[in-house]
């Protein structure tokens, strides 16, 4: 047997007992690798004489060829084994549980405003809505709050460093009533909205969060008086608290934008040392409401001689924990996922006035 037929056998039975990629692959480098034994052999076809070369060649690049295919089937071999042992030790049983996941809830702002939306559907008002980022016409001047006017300072103002295009200041709205504004200069009276959504203020403590959340709302039509406001702001209340004995005291108040303007106080009894809504052994305020002042009605180009209406607007957080008990407000954004499971609804409870708002 020649040298090169030995090595052949030799380096074949390597690969024939190689049982893991990894002795397959050092078996390949002592072969073909840039020091292997075959590679040393190709080398030699060089300093051949062309009749030694037009021997050799052929056999040594056998080798080679033999070599080379040993080690890719064999490769083959191995991989297949391996695939074949995971597919059996892996296996996923589909018909098993899954485990149990955290699981979120509706948060109760999400929730409340729902239930008021619910509500005031029923008594033919739509869902308007507004951006958060607003402009300083909108936040205050067309709402008859002057730059000058103290009330500007009255609200924590966020403003942005750069004005808009037209010079407006930018703010983050501090209240809902800018939607007012934007809802009688895109719509034609009649016009009966709330708009819900988040507002914000530069004021922090137990019961003030930097941002927070407002219902508004606005009936623009022709004839509307104070005693709309009183009957819509205690139909809504009774829906809302689910009780009869729900009871309204409207003080007098000031807000720029109506005229006269009232603040809504709700009446509670004391039942075991805790507050419950109804009766009237003590009032708790809960809503800024009035007629639309006639300069709001003018700034969005209607004659104030033909439409009148009424507005209002309120803490959807408020209402949220005088119905459902919480007392710490910042809670409310802590994203605590044991909070939201007490507190929190089923995505399910869908809150219908059949069903009871409540959920
Ligand atoms: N925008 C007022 C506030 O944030 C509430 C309000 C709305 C009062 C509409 C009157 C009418 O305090």
């Amino acid at each position: 047997m020649t040298d090169i037929a030995t090595l052949q056998n030799q380096i074949l039975s390597a690969i024939e007992t190689a049982d893991t990629p990894d002795a397959l692959e050092s078996v390949r480098i002592d072969a073909l690798g840039k020091q292997g034994s075959v590679s040393a052999l190709l080398k030699t076809l060089g300093q051949m004489s062309p009749e030694e070369r037009q021997v050799q060649g052929p056999v040594i690049n056998g080798l080679r060829e033999a070599v080379t295919n040993g080690i890719a089937a064999k490769k083959a071999t191995l991989e297949t084994a391996i695939l074949n042992q995971r597919l059996a030790t892996e296996r996923l049983d589909m018909t098993l549980p899954a485990p149990e996941a955290p699981r979120g809830t509706v948060h109760p702002v999400s929730q409340v405003m729902d239930e008021l939306a619910e509500i005031f559907a029923d008594m033919g008002f739509a869902v308007a809505e507004g951006p958060e980022i607003e402009d300083d016409w909108h936040n205050f001047s067309a709402l008859n709050i002057p730059e000058t006017h103290p009330a500007r300072a009255m609200h924590d103002t966020f403003y942005f460093p750069d004005k808009d295009a037209e010079g407006r200041s930018m703010l983050l709205r501090t209240h809902t009533s800018p939607v007012q504004i934007r809802t009688m200069t895109s719509q034609e009276p009649p016009i009966r909205i709330i708009a819900p959504g988040r507002v914000y203020r530069s004021d922090s403590d137990a019961t003030h969060t930097p941002m927070f959340h407002q219902i508004e709302g606005l009936v623009i039509d022709k004839g509307i008086h104070l005693g709309h406001l009183k009957w819509t702001l205690e139909t809504f209340l009774r829906a809302y608290f689910e009780r009869d004995d729900v009871v309204l005291r409207l003080r007098p108040s000031y807000f720029p934008f109506t005229e006269p303007s009232v603040e809504v106080d709700v009446g509670y009894s004391v039942v075991k040392g805790k507050r419950v809504i109804g009766g009237s052994e003590g009032w708790m305020e809960v809503l800024g409401s009035g007629m639309v002042h006639r300069r709001v009605i003018e700034a969005c180009g209607l004659d104030p001689d033909v439409w009148q209406g009424f507005a209002f607007g309120t803490g959807v957080d408020r209402l949220a924990m005088l119905k459902y008990g919480m007392d710490d407000l910042r809670a409310f954004f802590d994203g605590d996922n044991r909070w939201l499971q007490h507190y929190g609804f089923n995505a399910l409870d869908v809150p219908t006035l059949s069903g009871g708002v409540g959920a």
